[in-house]
């Protein structure tokens, strides 16, 4: 029987997002053995930037290990997440802030499976927060295979609707559908994303793999959409790998540059903090 972990990022409690990930644990075509985390009532605290875990053990003690242990242990894990001011709960990018861990893991974590939704509890409120679901899912080295938008402001409110109970039941079908993912069009024709910035002219950016590129139109009116590789990527398994020996040859050039930074550094100390 698969394992699936259900990724709770709301502190309500049997609230939308909640009733979502046990609606498509519920739907998938096979039955799963289903275990769950309450992110925001986890203790994730801050990530430090001392970079230690990169060859050694994190400094805080806290719920993170256990939490990517548990992700690690999954076959396949759901991801919900409330709107919040049109962004993601803070409890899924607290959590990913965190992610120098994750390079010690990346075969674990590489291409496995993940679907994710946002609820938002009123029509367009869902901004930004579909990208912080995507990008906590990728982010990890895990693979999307499935995201949608979910509206329902009042706990309940996701199943009582038709899209609600499609979107579980679609995710559910996707999470271990086999065969790759088509990609949505237009999309980033390095990472398969659909987010951008619009950049001036014809340039957009990838929100989700930093990749620039240009939009045009084809003869149809279709719109094109061509993205190079970013000059600096961690989104592969073996980009991943070697952004990580880039991360320890960075740890290396500071102690090699600390007196001359520490020059830098120095001149602007003090000032009034609240
Ligand atoms: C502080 C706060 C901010 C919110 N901001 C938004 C928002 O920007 N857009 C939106 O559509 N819904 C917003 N909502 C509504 C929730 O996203 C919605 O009720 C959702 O279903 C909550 O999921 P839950 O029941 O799992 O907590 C907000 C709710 C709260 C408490």
């Amino acid at each position: 029987m698969k394992r699936v972990l259900g990724i709770i990022g709301s502190p309500r409690r049997m609230g939308n997002c909640e009733l979502m990930v046990k609606e498509i644990a519920a739907l998938l075509p096979e039955p799963a053995a289903l275990s769950m985390v309450r992110l925001a009532e986890k203790d994730i605290r801050p990530c430090k930037a001392c970079y230690r875990c990169l060859t050694g053990e994190c400094p805080h003690q806290d719920d993170f290990r256990a939490v990517l242990e548990a992700i690690v242990a999954a076959d396949g894990v759901v991801v919900a997440a409330p709107v919040y001011l049109l962004g993601a709960h803070s409890s899924l990018q607290r959590f990913l802030d965190r992610g120098l861990q994750f390079f010690r893991r990346i075969e674990a974590l590489a291409g496995k499976p993940a679907v994710g939704v946002a609820l938002a509890g009123v029509k367009d409120g869902e901004g930004a927060s579909l990208l912080g679901v995507e990008n906590f899912i990728r982010g990890m080295g895990m693979e999307v295979r499935g995201r949608a938008v979910v509206h329902a402001a009042l706990p309940g409110e996701a199943l009582l609707s038709e899209d609600g109970r499609e979107a579980a039941a679609r995710l559910a079908g996707a999470l271990f559908a086999r065969g790759t993912l088509p990609a949505a069009d237009p999309s980033c024709t390095q990472c398969g994303g659909t987010f951008f910035e619009f950049r001036g002219g014809r340039r957009v950016y990838c929100l989700l793999c930093g990749a620039s590129g240009t939009v045009s139109f084809g003869q149809g009116g279709d719109i094109r959409l061509a993205t190079a590789a970013p000059a600096h990527s961690w989104r592969g398994p073996e980009s991943r790998k070697t952004h990580g020996q880039w991360l320890i040859g960075m740890k290396e050039k500071y102690r090699r540059d600390r007196d001359r930074l520490k020059s830098v550094v120095e001149s602007y100390g003090g000032g009034t903090f609240i």
